[in-house]
């Protein structure tokens, strides 16, 4: 009889150190209920410091904006995005973001390193919304509102508006701070610029295409796609 239940003690000991595994590969697990962002505050650590919870207001826990565009915008790929900025969520291991995507436009390849991400199709229709998994398969699918498409942890993906209206999108990513490599971007905006040599062997090309190509970069600073989001704050998608 010891057998059986011992055997039932370990299982339960291992899967329970599994999950926990699971947990810690993400954001930490908080230690209070919340931990409101003190973006004043001069104190630096691994994250923002809280406010006093004894000043903790509903507000704290309120976005108001995002029935409308904005945030950082990019022209020429044709999309901006709207961090949802909510102080409350400060230590929460979750951000999200709006996202426009222009009739025609697109939100070029990038992964976020430590966040796997849902999108959520509010108004739009002909959205190609894609990821490649490591051993480059592409999962894709068109979506129309409604539609959740969802994308797993540091796997490239992008979308592509090819309906005629323009395409809303709810981000909601699975980590305070999931950051951003934009691929072109990584290749050809770089402050210290990635040698010729390089780029040319790595896309098969010559020196001429890739100084064809750098120069349409040219001006496009890695802020000017992008503004690195504030303390307690988030990403775009
Ligand atoms: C701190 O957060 C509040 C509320 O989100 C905002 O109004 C204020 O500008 C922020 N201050 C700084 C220094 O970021
Ligand atoms: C984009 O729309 C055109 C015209 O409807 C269609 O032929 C094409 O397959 C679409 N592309 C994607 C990626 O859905």
């Amino acid at each position: 009889m010891a057998a059986p239940s011992a055997f039932l003690l370990v299982t339960t000991i291992l899967v329970a150190l599994g999950a926990g595994n699971v947990i810690d590969a993400f954001d930490p697990n908080p230690l209070q209920d919340f931990c409101v962002a003190d973006n004043e505050s001069k104190v630096r650590v691994n994250g923002v410091p809280c406010k006093d919870p004894a000043t903790v207001v509903p507000e704290d826990f309120l976005f108001v904006g995002a029935d409308k565009p904005g945030g950082a915008r990019s022209e020429r790929y044709g999309y901006s995005s709207l961090p949802v900025r909510i102080p409350g969520l400060n230590t929460l291991g979750v951000s999200h973001a709006r996202v426009d995507v222009a009739p025609g436009g697109v939100f070029p390849p990038h992964y976020h390193p430590r966040a796997a991400e849902t999108a959520l199709l509010l108004e739009g229709s002909s959205v190609y919304f894609g990821f490649l998994d490591s051993g480059n398969r592409l999962f894709a699918k068109v979506l129309r509102e409604g539609d959740v498409f969802a994308v797993p942890q540091g796997l490239v993906h992008f979308v592509l508006n090819n309906g005629s209206a323009p395409a809303v999108i709810y981000a909601t990513l699975t980590s305070q701070s999931p950051g951003m490599v934009l691929l072109a971007d990584a290749l050809f905006s770089a402050a210290v610029p990635l040698p010729m040599e390089l780029l040319a062997r790595t896309l098969h090309t010559d020196r001429k295409t890739v100084e064809e190509i750098r120069a349409n970069f040219e001006g496009r600073s890695w802020s000017s796609v992008f503004s690195m989001a504030g303390p307690g704050s988030n990403e775009p998608c």
